[in-house]
């Protein structure tokens, strides 16, 4: 292990953006990682996962600490069901592809989302119908006031829609270090009922689904609309989808008759940001070396070179827009660092 001077982040965030870290250590155990927070006590620090999940708009003047621990293993298992145990620095999409080749269901329709394990919880990844709390037994994080190691359950990590724990009382407190999910060995509760999935699969030729057809099925669906960030700088969604009141939803269709919704509660619908930013004009659009992808509204592009006040300026451009346009405030899903 090694502190660094003066790198570029440009390879550790997927939306490409060249800022310089002043300090910059890559950490592969938790011995080294508590090493290095003791070392560097009065330093700023930035903790970097996958980097799939933040928009750096301006350099890190202090230490950036890339979490790289890495490990899987089966930590239970009974006839039908396994808990899995990975730690931060594992690659998202490969331990799913990890966990689908030994035959454990589960996190299939959560195939090919960027970023690694230890982000996983914080936002709570989500994707055709599952979300990471479904399947999340517990997770082991850092509490940086003390250094001590402490187990959170599923229900502690208050999970809600791209929200956690991690997000809220207790943001900046805890670094995830492992997760440990509860995946079926049999007997999968399969979910295809997501619009496209299940016709991804008749075009696959597939009637009776397996976890792998399903995952094919996942990443078929996500290759034609989400770009690849290694061909194209981006972090996934950047918006979240609104939640509004029925009310308001209503009122709002007599204008826009073709406004999708999901109901969300008796009281509350979630409205597409994706549809409201492409009926505001934006998708497609481009702004020299950056834009909003041409697929799918809710993506914001580098198409190499761009900055990131670049990208924060049209994100704030589409943000004033949708409100001026439809009365709805979109926030960003992505942090803005
Ligand atoms: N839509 C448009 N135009 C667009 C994009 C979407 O009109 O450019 C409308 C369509 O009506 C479509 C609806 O939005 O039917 C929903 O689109 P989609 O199924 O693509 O899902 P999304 O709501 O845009 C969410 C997640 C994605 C996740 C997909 C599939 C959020 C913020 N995003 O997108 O997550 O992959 O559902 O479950 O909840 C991510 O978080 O990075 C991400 C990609």
């Amino acid at each position: 292990m090694q502190v660094l001077q003066n790198i570029s982040l440009k390879n550790y965030n997927t939306f490409g953006i060249d800022v310089n870290a002043q300090q910059f250590v890559s950490v592969s155990s938790i011995d080294e990682l508590k090493w290095v927070l003791a070392e560097y006590k009065s330093a700023d620090k930035l903790f970097l996962g996958g980097g799939s999940n933040m928009l750096l708009t301006k350099p890190i003047n202090g230490l950036v600490i890339h979490l790289n621990i890495k490990g899987k293993s089966v930590v239970f298992e009974n006839e039908n069901r396994v808990q899995v145990k990975g730690f931060a620095g594992e690659n998202w999409h490969e331990f799913v592809l990890w966990c689908i080749e030994q035959g454990f269901g589960g996190i299939e329709n959560l195939s090919l989302i960027p970023g690694n394990l230890g982000s996983a919880p914080i936002q709570n990844i989500g994707a055709y119908g599952v979300e990471l709390k479904d399947v999340m037994v517990s997770c082991d994080v850092l509490d940086l006031r003390d250094f001590s190691v402490k187990t959170l359950t599923n229900e502690e990590c208050q999970f809600g829609y791209r929200e956690s724990i991690f997000k809220q009382q207790e943001k900046g407190n805890f670094i995830v270090l492992s997760v440990i999910l509860e995946l079926t060995k049999s007997n999968h509760n399969l979910h295809t009922s997501y619009g496209a999935i299940q016709e991804e699969l008749e075009k696959m030729g597939v009637s009776n689904p397996s976890i792998k057809n399903i995952s094919t099925a996942v990443i078929n669906i996500r290759r034609s609309k989400l770009p690849d960030p290694k061909d194209l700088g981006n972090s996934g969604s950047f918006f979240k989808n609104p939640v509004i009141a029925s009310e308001k939803y209503q009122a709002l269709k007599v204008v826009f008759p073709d406004m999708p919704q999901y109901p969300v509660s008796e009281n509350e619908v979630k409205v597409p940001a994706g549809w409201l930013i492409e009926k505001a004009g934006f998708k497609g659009k481009t702004l020299g070396n950056y834009g909003v992808h041409k697929k799918q509204a809710l993506v914001l592009v580098n198409y190499g070179g761009a900055s990131g006040s670049d990208i924060l300026n049209l994100a704030r451009l589409i943000q004033k827009t949708v409100v001026r346009i439809f009365g709805i405030a979109i926030e960003t899903e992505v942090n803005i660092l």
